[in-house]
């Protein structure tokens, strides 16, 4: 490592004329490239008003490019009220001024580029802010009214619960009809029955494809069809997912796949643009509806997420994984802006080092969190600084997911830590200080350090190549898998002793090996 922190965060000076790169051999950069998700609000913030922006974001693109990213999603930074942090879109067609303009959003994409990085947007198709001027209009409109049958009106509610807790439906005054909302009462569901929805959606598609955005993710992809009449929810009420085996009628209804196919026809029109789904799903031939080869081109399928620190669970996920993916390239996550990071939730910075390795060995494409590179850990923030709609909804029981969307630290002292000049709109921890990206930089036994070399032999060395994977006979509570057709092994020891290491050269652990070379608890390993 360099010993300079300090300039190699700022900035480095690249080739304009850098063609992006395709991370891939023979296939599309989207199928095996590592996407960096930028919660843009908490990334960087340029103007001191303690909010991330986009011209933030330019700021650090030189880090991006050191960290060794193929593209960045942003999450949503259209004008939105703000009660879902801008998953209440009021216009999907222009910037939020808080997060800067559409000249800055044209600006960071020309930027990215000459780093040779690409970039995805968030599009929240299933729901708009209750300020979107459809929503207005619908309001001032009379019951039955044209306005209104772009969501879901009716003079009485059914018994569906919202995500965040709470019914599903509110009033727009007293003795008016209900609308549904499956999240916050501030983000209106669409009626995805009616043909101004979906052509709103096509414009707003080929809006950002002709600005060159190279893919979007879809939010809510398994939302947007609602069953004909919107019967009861005959299951408990409250879940999100289908617990019982009766099926959740709020989500993952056949309707939904024709609009994947409609999103699909307006991609297809823009040679290497992609679309990554949101889809939560858990019945597995379900969930694999939606990556045929007409609909979506990837999918977040969450196992690995949701999966325990737990070698045999661990595999079992991986299996299931790219089985349901089939012929799609999988997607490996272990972090987003929805669960606590991975320090918090596996317990240890040691096992969030060890399940990077894994997540990152994989064949496929990898999502990485901001922050999940610097091993930060959820703080614990006070009741009166949560954001998160939940916390309300839920009438206090449920925190929310502020504790991972903290600013990420960059540099010296807080309270700003670089991010901001002025007060972030998360407190950030003293903790923090010593993450620092600045301080990771310089360390090579940081969490930095580990993704910075993981990524660049995932990208430089050949074993990384295999589209399959094959297991290894393993101890108990380890696991070791190769790619096949290379010599790459992954192996990984979530036991409580040291093991052997199978045969091979080590390219990289997420901790020191025993002095008898033996893989610690808590810790994987890279060999070839
Ligand atoms: C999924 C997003 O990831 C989450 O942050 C958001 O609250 C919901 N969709 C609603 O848009
Ligand atoms: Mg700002």
């Amino acid at each position: 490592m360099r010993g300079d922190g300090e300039t190699e965060l700022a900035e480095s000076t690249v080739d304009a004329e850098t063609p992006l790169a395709d991370a891939t051999v023979g296939g599309e950069w989207w199928a095996t490239g590592v996407v960096y998700q930028v919660y843009v609000r908490s990334f960087a913030d340029s103007d001191g008003d303690g909010v991330g922006d986009l011209a933030g974001v330019r700021s650090r693109l030189g880090y991006l490019e050191l960290l060794g990213v193929d593209a960045l999603w942003l999450s949503p930074v259209y004008p939105s009220p703000g009660v879902d942090h801008g998953y209440d879109v009021s216009d999907p067609r222009d910037i939020d001024p808080l997060f800067g303009s559409l000249d800055d959003f044209d600006g960071l994409l020309a930027d990215a580029r000459r780093h040779g990085i690409r970039v995805i947007i968030d599009l929240v198709p299933n729901h708009t802010s209750d300020q979107h001027e459809w929503f207005r209009a619908a309001v001032s409109a009379a019951p039955g009214s044209p306005e209104r049958s772009r969501y879901h009106f009716q003079s009485e509610p059914n018994n569906w619960q919202s995500v965040f807790g709470g019914p599903a439906w509110s009033r727009v005054a007293p003795e008016d009809e209900y609308y549904l909302h499956l999240f916050a009462p501030g983000q209106p569901d669409l009626n995805w029955a009616h043909p101004e929805v979906r052509e709103d959606l096509e414009k707003t598609l080929r809006f950002w494809c002709d600005r060159g955005v190279d893919g979007v993710r879809i939010d809510v992809a398994h939302g947007l069809a609602k069953p004909e009449g919107l019967p009861d929810d005959r299951r408990q009420p409250g879940w999100t997912v289908v617990e019982d085996g009766t099926p959740d009628p709020r989500f993952d209804q056949d309707g939904v796949h024709e609009v994947h196919r409609l999103i699909r026809g307006v991609l297809d029109r823009y040679p290497g643009r992609m679309a990554v789904g949101e889809v939560i799903v858990r019945d597995d031939a379900r969930w694999s509806a939606y990556v045929r080869p007409d609909e979506l081109h990837l999918a977040f399928h969450f196992g690995l997420l949701n999966c325990p620190f737990a070698a045999d669970e661990i595999r079992d996920t991986i299996d299931r994984t790219i089985a349901a993916a089939g012929s799609a390239p999988a997607v490996w996550t272990i972090a987003n802006h929805d669960v606590p990071h991975p320090v918090t939730r596996y317990g240890s910075l040691e096992r969030a080092r060890a399940m990077a390795l894994i997540a990152l060995a994989l064949p496929g494409t990898a999502y990485l969190y901001n922050g999940e590179e610097l091993g930060l850990p959820d703080v614990d923030l006070p009741d009166s600084a949560l954001q998160d709609p939940t916390w309300r909804l839920s009438g206090g029981t449920d925190r929310g997911r502020d504790g991972c969307r903290v600013p990420i630290p960059w540099e010296g002292e807080g309270p700003g830590y670089g991010f901001t000049t002025g007060t972030p709109w998360l407190p950030m921890p003293e903790s923090y200080g010593a993450l620092t990206a600045a301080e990771q930089l310089e360390d090579p036994d940081s969490t930095l350090s580990l993704y910075r070399r993981a990524l660049e032999l995932r990208k430089e060395h050949p074993a990384f190549r295999g589209a399959q994977i094959e297991w290894f006979g393993a101890p108990e509570n380890c696991l070791a898998f190769r790619r096949v057709g290379t010599t790459l092994v992954c192996a990984l020891n979530t036991g409580d002793r040291p093991v052997p290491l199978p045969p091979g050269d080590v390219l990289l652990t997420s901790a020191d090996l025993t002095e008898n070379g033996e893989l610690p608890a808590d810790t994987a390993a890279w060999l070839a």
